[in-house]
């Protein structure tokens, strides 16, 4: 039984099978044969998401799987029943996969650990958010083709995030140079990538901006007043891009005119909804890979 609690779980020939298949899916676009047809999964998110859990859903029932979603805030954890024991009886129902979000960084793992189902780390805290990682890896491939030697920057709350987290561990195993753009507060102190205060500084010399939304609900307390002032400096508009050829990714949700300008979401150069087109694909693969190949 193979797990996905990091990217760190699947070698680099994995990967690379991951992202053959999804390119794959998404050039076929009609539904594949029914690979998942005899499988079940449940979905378990602990915070709310758009995204990720509707790309799960879609990814799944393309390919033929039932998926149940079970709601947390209505579950028997509002009654005191552990998460451990929930996944124990989860796993007593005979899932093939169970997909889980929850803000605890190793919660994941541990259930992991309980080898009842294939375990689908759908966003743990800050440390890891795999398949956004892997579907952000596929777009750049998508654009650049050869990723050796590219130079992406990542602008935000990264010390908050779970993608960038994921994006620091995958995307230096292709060859990417990261810089890292952010204030003082928003700049994790242990990564050994180049670091930078202003956009000014890297403008000139990167392929690609991940930009990163402010992630509050994981801010102890209030980290700026105002986040005008923020954006003032590390939202990305059409001044900053100019006419220079650079794309622009973001995980989403993205804070509009914080993150990136209104103008910029409507700029070809902008791949925002690709990333999320792209998920479904990525999803595809990462299932197939770990429900059917290993
Ligand atoms: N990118 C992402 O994780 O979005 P959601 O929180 O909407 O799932």
């Amino acid at each position: 039984m193979q797990h996905l609690i990091e990217t760190d779980d699947f070698e680099l020939k994995e990967i690379l099978s991951i992202l053959d298949d999804a390119k794959r899916f998404k050039k076929e676009r009609v539904n594949p044969v029914a690979l998942l047809r005899d499988k079940l999964l449940f979905t378990l998110f602990f915070e709310n998401s758009t995204r990720t859990r509707s790309s799960f859903e879609v990814a799944a029932k393309k390919l033929g799987a039932a998926v149940v979603h079970l709601d947390p805030t209505r579950s028997s954890t509002n009654k005191g029943e552990s998460i451990e024991d929930t996944f124990a009886n989860l796993g007593a129902m005979d899932p093939d996969g169970i997909i889980i979000r929850h803000e605890d960084n190793d919660i994941a793992r541990k259930l992991a650990d309980m080898n009842l189902a294939s375990v689908i780390n759908a966003g743990a805290g800050n440390r890891a958010h795999p398949t956004q990682a892997l579907l952000d890896l596929f777009t750049l491939k998508e654009h650049f083709g050869e990723l050796e030697g590219k130079k992406v920057a990542i602008i935000g709350d990264i010390a908050n995030s779970r993608v960038a987290s994921s994006l620091l561990l995958l995307l230096p195993r292709f060859g990417v140079e990261l810089k890292l753009v952010a204030p003082k507060p928003f700049m994790p102190q242990e990564a050994s990538c180049e670091k930078y205060e202003n956009i000014a500084d890297i403008i000139d010399d990167i392929d690609a901006i991940i930009s990163l939304r402010a992630q509050l609900e994981r801010h102890k307390k209030p980290i700026f007043d105002d986040y005008s002032t923020y954006a003032s400096h590390y939202c990305i508009t059409e001044e900053i891009l100019d006419n220079r050829d650079i794309i622009v990714m973001h995980p989403g949700p993205v804070m509009r005119n914080i993150d990136i300008s209104d103008e910029v979401l409507s700029d070809s150069r902008c791949k925002v909804l690709t990333q999320v087109n792209n998920g479904v694909y990525v999803r595809m693969a990462v299932l197939k890979k770990l429900l059917i190949d290993s």
